[in-house]
């Protein structure tokens, strides 16, 4: 370490020295310290390789032997055919549901029970496909992981290497698993005698894609063989075999640099097999996945490990760092293993072109929630890997734009409405929630003004405000005049970020009402930088939105609501989205300022009466958030190292009862808390850990 430690306690302390590459930290050493060891395969988690786009989950074999956990990518989808159903056998022949808006028929997106087939189809095509499984074969017996020895694995989160060794009847094998930085491709060396003897074998299955919500923690059934095929076509040490389901067709394609045939498919499977003919103790196995029709550039072994360090490396030494490691504390170790694996993580399952839902296995079918997308990708930003956020964003607002615009025009509203439960078109699945969820309007405004934060120019302005333009339009339009109290209403029908109200019922959340406050607030002030008119119903909206909701003297989940902050009432269970109005939300700008007692009662009620067993995920770093404006760094800490918020031994965050493991807004959101706590925000710069720690942070820059 080339850190200098005068004193303990404060920070203005320290004179850490700076390493090579200009840190203060010795960035490697804090990274490798976590890096994830198994010698069994986890139930629920692989260990992946990949790169934001592509990942291959592998169990202890460094393969996908006995747990076939996935290989997925950005553009491999698949859809089921269409319903036969007369009337229901078209995308245009779902027509969704009326409900009433204020007096008037809005046409909603949600499942028509008159239609329930083509309602269906819509809510589980496409899904996301697992590409492939790639495992071991030993001597084609009958094998299990416990007839495996000496099991040991090694991700070396610095370079993107797995290294997995183990003996087969007291034979070594050694396995080097690695993904390009670049491309869908992987590649693999493995050494060992039994390559000598030809006995072992590497096979390669294919596997249908089911209708489940949640594939978890597999992907895909590899029994039903008959409703899709496969095609090899084999030359001398390279191979390609075609995979066809319904319209979706793809290449997997192999080179290997030893003596080996490769056969198959196996009589009623989709399973294939490498065998070397022996005499070699070595083989390089390169595998590289494309769209149908797409030649795809092969990389070799050398070039894949070349990239996938390189990659790695600046990934690690570019952007912001956290470094704990001089305070001895359990809390501290585990929240530095946390914000390393989490960092790792989401590089690889969240860094894409699509939004992110995750690499490792299918939930809500692989799409991917832009209600969502603020926990996912905001940390990005707030770290300085703006190269990642950029991948998706802004580029997906643009693409979804005239979609979104379509979809608010039908429904009365002027400017774009963004979708729910998306997939890589835009289309948003049937749901009643999915079609009365709001608070995924401003966030353009929030990823907008962070990004302005760090890059204060034209460019910046002009490249969101195409974005911002429209999506203040519909939220100024959304709002509702109400004639009697001369205010603007959000709802009703609506659902709030905690989907468990009656929609009917449901208006001005207060969350929501503080979020619109912000939209609109940052889309005026975009206008203003640019010398630009302001709409003057954007103003008029702002200036008049209905006040944060109160029962007591706390905030209230919407107005009127019924029983609040009654023990065990559903008004105390779910997301606690008040915490995020003063936390993830910074104080208003402008309009009328929050009643801080209310502020502080409301996260003292939510620590007393919340139902905890019904929180996951983001709850904890949001509420982490909010004690950390509220000046209570101790309270931060207990809610991210919280029992019910668990990060698994390879950092993958726990679903808990609710959805599958991993649920990555968990290790997202993590880091957007922890960029907060090292790296403060307006008029609170950081570092806030607690005050005996010992703590190194660079390249943070404070948030809104
Ligand atoms: C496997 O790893 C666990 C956890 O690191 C360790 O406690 C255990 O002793 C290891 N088992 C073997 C057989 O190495
Ligand atoms: C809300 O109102 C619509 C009609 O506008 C009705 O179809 C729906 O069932 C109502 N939902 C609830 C939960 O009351
Ligand atoms: C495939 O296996 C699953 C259990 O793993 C079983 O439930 C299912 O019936 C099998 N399907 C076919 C087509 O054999
Ligand atoms: C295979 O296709 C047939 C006909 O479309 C369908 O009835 C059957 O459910 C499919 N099998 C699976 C496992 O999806
Ligand atoms: C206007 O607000 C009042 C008080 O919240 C409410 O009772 C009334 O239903 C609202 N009017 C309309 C037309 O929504
Ligand atoms: C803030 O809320 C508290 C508690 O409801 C109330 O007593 C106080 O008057 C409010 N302050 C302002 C400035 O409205
Ligand atoms: C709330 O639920 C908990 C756990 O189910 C129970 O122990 C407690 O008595 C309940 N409290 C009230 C006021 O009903």
């Amino acid at each position: 370490m080339h850190l200098t430690i005068l004193g303990s306690g404060l920070l203005a302390l320290y004179i850490p020295a700076v390493t090579a590459t200009g840190h203060r930290i010795d960035r490697r050493a804090v990274v490798r310290a976590f890096n994830p060891h198994r010698n069994v395969s986890s139930t629920k988690t692989p260990l992946q390789v990949g790169n934001g786009n592509f990942a291959f989950g592998v169990d202890v074999t460094g393969l996908q032997t006995f747990s076939p956990f996935a290989t997925m990518s950005t553009w491999g989808w698949h859809s089921f055919s269409l319903p036969t159903t007369p009337g229901q056998t078209s995308v245009e022949d779902f027509t969704g549901l009326d409900w009433w808006t204020h007096d008037r028929l809005v046409n909603y997106n949600q499942p028509n029970p008159a239609q329930a087939d083509i309602s269906n189809w819509l809510i589980q095509n496409p899904q996301r496909l697992n590409l492939a499984r790639i495992g071991f074969s030993f001597d084609g017996e009958e094998t299990t992981e416990e007839d495996l020895q000496e099991k040991a694995q090694e991700l070396d989160l610095w370079t993107g290497k797995i290294s997995s060794s183990f003996k087969y009847k007291d034979v070594a094998v050694y396995v080097e698993t690695w993904a390009d930085a670049s491309s869908d491709s992987i590649g693999i060396s493995v050494g060992s005698e039994l390559l000598t003897e030809g006995s072992l074998g590497i096979f390669f299955d294919f596997p249908l894609p089911t209708r489940n919500k949640f594939d978890a923690p597999f992907v895909g059934i590899f029994n039903a063989t008959g409703n899709h095929s496969t095609t090899l076509r084999s030359q001398k040490q390279s191979a390609i075999i075609r995979h066809d389901l319904d319209e979706t067709s793809y290449d997997v394609s192999f080179k290997w640099d030893s003596k080996a045939e490769i056969s198959g498919p196996a009589k009623g499977t989709h399973r294939y097999l490498l065998k070397p003919s022996g005499g070699k103790k070595d083989i390089v196995l390169v595998v590289a996945f494309s769209p149908g029709g797409i030649k795809p550039r092969i990389p070799s072994l050398t070039q894949i490990k070349k990239a996938s360090s390189k990659w790695w490396g600046s990934f690690w030494n570019s952007g912001a760092f956290v470094d704990l490691s001089a305070t001895t504390s359990a809390e501290a170790k585990e929240l530095q293993r946390r914000i390393i694996l989490s960092q790792y993580l989401t590089a690889v399952n969240s860094a894409s072109t699509l939004p992110p839902q995750g690499l490792v296995n299918n939930g809500w079918y692989g799409k991917f929630h832009l209600e969502m997308i603020l926990w996912h990708l905001l940390h990005f930003a707030r770290w300085d890997k703006y190269p990642l956020l950029w991948r998706s964003l802004p580029h997906m607002y643009n693409d979804y734009l005239s979609s979104s615009l379509d979809r608010a025009r039908l429904q009365g509203y002027a400017g774009a409405r963004w979708g729910k439960m998306t997939d890589p078109t835009g289309r948003s699945a049937p749901g009643e929630i999915n079609s009365l969820l709001i608070w995924q309007q401003p966030h353009p405004m929030y990823f907008a003004e962070t990004e302005y934060r760090s890059f204060p120019d034209a460019a910046t302005l002009r490249k969101w405000d195409a974005i911002l333009t429209p999506t203040a339009d519909f939220m100024a339009s959304y709002a509702f005049y109400n004639e009697s109290t001369g205010v603007y209403d959000l709802g009703p029908p609506m659902y709030p970020a905690s989907e468990n109200t009656n929609p009917n019922a449901t208006v001005n959340p207060a969350f929501e009402l503080a979020y619109w406050r912000f939209g609109l607030d940052v889309a005026i002030t975009w206008k203003q930088r640019q010398g630009l008119s302001v709409p003057a119903k954007w103003a008029e909206v702002h200036d008049k939105l209905a006040l944060l909701p109160t029962a007591g003297d706390a905030f209230a989940l919407y107005e009127g609501i019924p029983d609040m902050w009654a023990p065990n009432s559903t008004t105390v269970t779910d997301h606690p989205a008040m915490s995020g109005i003063f936390g993830l939300l910074p104080p208003p700008r402008s309009g009328p300022p929050l009643n801080m007692t209310i502020v502080r009662n409301t996260a003292k009620k939510i620590k007393e009466l919340w139902a905890w067993g019904d929180c996951w995920g983001w709850d904890f770093p949001m509420l982490a958030m909010n004690v950390l404006r509220l000046g209570d760094v101790d309270q931060a800490v207990s809610y991210l190292l919280d029992p019910l918020f668990n990060f698994d031994d390879a950092g993958y965050p726990e679903g808990g009862a609710r959805v599958p493991t991993p649920y990555f807004p968990g290790s997202s959101s993590f880091l957007l808390a922890i960029a907060m706590m090292a790296g403060g925000w307006d008029g609170e710069p950081g570092p806030h850990f607690p005050e005996e720690w010992k703590v190194v942070v660079e390249g943070f820059i404070p948030g809104l």
